[in-house]
This record gives structure tokens, sequence and C-alpha cells, in this order.
């Protein structure tokens, strides 16, 4: 049975950046479909904590922090327009980062890090970045570890509530038009020639004139399915929520993990980079570490018994690299998968970027080094 209602463009994934990828097209006027299998966020999205973190999370100069950055710039307007278009306040908090040493090889980093022009540039594109000494960090952060060799703090990395971004840009995008179906698992692609259709679901076949792959870790699976090896997989993140009681003023940054003070005075601290397959539960062992990371970090804070606990699956890739836009040798559907630890920070930028690829245009030189043609894969349907 055929759907009467053929959208323009089908985005497989209602993560943030399949909803980001779908707002982007509606705004535009294309009618776009968000086909999730579970719920809006349900995965990673709702998982994460909310961190715009491009220093703190790429430290090479180069296209990806340039992505990043880019995308961290969109933030203010964007919580500005999602609020007005959804009445969803995203929680876009201006708490800062304060990196923390506590042994004297995290202090040399740090501090060349803050004294390497090159690394971390404070022209255009870069943000500012400050040392700090141990008595200035405590003042400036009470409750750190008495251990603290000092820190860098930037002021300018932020956080959003990463569950509220992805509903807020899922219904600023069904406001725009596009139509969200939840709970619809895809059986199959739908493939003439070298072209994808459409998509195979339980409830009918939809066509589409373009078919976006962004469906997270899974996305590899769909691209196998047209004979393409992207070399996507899942990464599980374990996370658990403190008590507000003395929550830190900034995002706390060690090199063991972090603690991100939630505006509803939940502290997040996270998280684990495991390689465990599709397996998405908490463990004994990696919970009890994110709470030693967090009474090694700050005291005060990880005294208290956990809350909550959870854990995403991260799309990461072979590279380490997100992987935008057409799949190479088909024609009609494109890939937004591979964000790893970054996917709340590039949505706005994914969405940007997948869109305007799609409804055409001067190709975006932005897009070329995440090029999915830069792995060797066969097509061979
Ligand atoms: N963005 C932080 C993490 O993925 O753990």
């Amino acid at each position: 049975m055929a759907s009467n209602r053929f959208p323009d463009v089908i985005v497989v994934g209602g993560g943030v950046v399949g909803c980001a990828i779908a707002y982007c097209l509606a705004r535009e006027g294309v009618r776009a479909d968000v086909v999730e299998r579970g719920e809006i966020g349900g995965e990673a999205s709702g998982a994460a904590a909310g961190m715009l973190a491009p220093l703190a999370e790429v430290e090479d100069a180069g296209p990806f922090r340039e992505l990043c950055l880019e995308s961290l710039r969109m933030f203010p307007a964007l919580a500005a327009t999602l609020r007005e278009e959804t009445g969803i306040d995203i929680e876009y908090l201006a708490s800062g980062i304060l990196r923390v040493a506590l042994d004297d090889a995290e202090e040399r980093r740090l501090r060349d890090l803050a004294a390497c022009s090159t690394c971390l540039p404070a022209g255009r594109h870069g943000l500012p970045l400050h040392w700090l000494n141990p008595d200035d960090l405590r003042a400036f952060e009470p409750g750190l570890s008495p251990d603290v060799r000092g820190g860098l703090y930037s002021p300018e990395e932020h956080q959003v509530n990463a569950d509220r971004l992805t509903q807020a840009l899922a219904r600023a995008a069904a406001i725009h038009g596009a139509t969200l179906r939840r709970n619809l698992r895809i059986s199959g692609l739908l493939m003439r020639n070298c072209r994808v259709t459409g998509v195979r679901t339980p409830d009918g076949d939809l066509a589409a004139g373009h078919v976006v792959l962004a469906a997270g870790p899974w996305t590899g699976k769909l691209a196998a399915s047209l004979g393409v090896d992207l070399p996507v997989f899942p990464v599980r993140g374990q996370m658990l929520a403190l008590p507000s009681r003395r929550a830190p003023r900034h995002i706390l940054w060690g090199s063991a993990g972090y603690l991100v003070p939630k505006a509803n005075g939940l502290v997040f601290a996270g998280a684990t980079v495991e390689r465990v397959g599709f397996r998405r539960r908490t463990t004994a062992a990696g919970l009890r570490g994110l709470a030693a990371m967090a009474s090694t970090l700050a005291p005060r804070v990880g005294v208290f018994a956990p809350v909550d606990s959870w854990a995403g699956l991260r799309p990461g890739s072979a590279d380490g690299l997100p992987l935008l836009g057409p799949l190479p040798g088909w024609e009609g559907v494109s890939v937004a998968t591979g964000h790893y630890r970054n996917g709340i920070l590039l949505s706005p930028v994914t969405g940007r970027l997948v869109a305007r690829s799609i409804i055409g245009g001067p190709p975006d030189e932005a897009l070329a080094p995440f090029s999915p043609a830069r792995f060797s894969y066969s097509p061979s349907a």
C-alpha cells in the first residue's frame, strides 16, 4: 500500500540531527517527513549532557573545529527563534567551561593550550581562554578539589538542554509543515537503478524525492542495505545525575569526565566512552567510575548519592569526523551521522548544510571535508 502523501524528503531518524535537517528543509518550504522508529530524541540526543564545547572536544585547528565553532555561534539566534516559534525554552545557559588540572601533566597540557595561539586562535573564529592559578581558581569556583593545579576558563562555551533542543526542533519542523512519524520502523529502502526512491515501512511504502539517513549509529545498517560500508559504530556513554546542593557555577571538565550544572538544579556527571556494540544499559562499574570522577573533581558535589543514571549510544566514525552529504554512487540519498561526542553542538550547522545540499545551489565548501566519499566503499545494488 503506498501513501498518497508524498514528501519531498524523508529523514530517517528523529534525533537532534534528523530534526534539525527537517526543520531547515521545512523552513524552506520543502515537505519533509521524519520517520523515527521510537520517540523523538529517544536515543543519544535525549541522553546527552548538552555541552556546546568545541574547544574542549576538538583541540586541533582545522575544518572540524571550524564547523563546531560555526555551529556554536548559531545557538543564541536558534534559541530565540525556537522559543518564539514553539514556546520551548532550550535552556541555553551561559555556563562557561572550566577545564581543571589535577596533576603536573594536565597542568602542562592546559598551560600549553592557553599559550598556543595556533592551537587556539583568538582571531575571528577563536574564543577567549584564560589561565587561572589555583588560588584564583578556588575563588572563582568554590568546591573544587584542593589538589587543583590551575585551570583553563573558556567563557563562551555553554550548554543547552539536549532533550528540549531536540523536541523544539521537531515541533518547529512540524509547525513549518513537516510530518513526524513516530514509532515507525524502516524495514528497507526503496530503490530503482542507482536511485533511492523512498522507504519501506510496516504501514506501507513512502516514496520521496530524497532520503536522508540520520539514524545515528544505526545509519551504517541502512547504508549496508545499499551495499555501502559506512564506518559508523555505537560508542556508549553512561551518565548520572547528582542532586543540586552545592552545584558548581560552571561546567567542570577534567581528564576523566565532566560535571554539568543543569537548569533544573541537577548536576550531570559524564560520561563513559565504550565500544560495546548496541548495548544501551548502564553498568555498576561505569557508574562507580563516574561517581569517583565527580568526587575527585569537586568533592562537595560528588559526596551526594546519584538520583538518576542512564546511557546513550553516540555515533562514532572511523576517523572521528561526521559524515555529511550525498552518498556517492547513489542518487537521492544523503547521510548525516558520525557526530560522535558533538551531535548537540553540531545540529544547527548540520541542519543548515545538509538541507542546502538537498535543496540545491552551489556546493558548500564547508561540507567537503565531511563527505562520506572519503571512505572507500563499494556500491553493489
Ligand atoms: N559530549 C560529551 C560526551 O559525548 O560525552
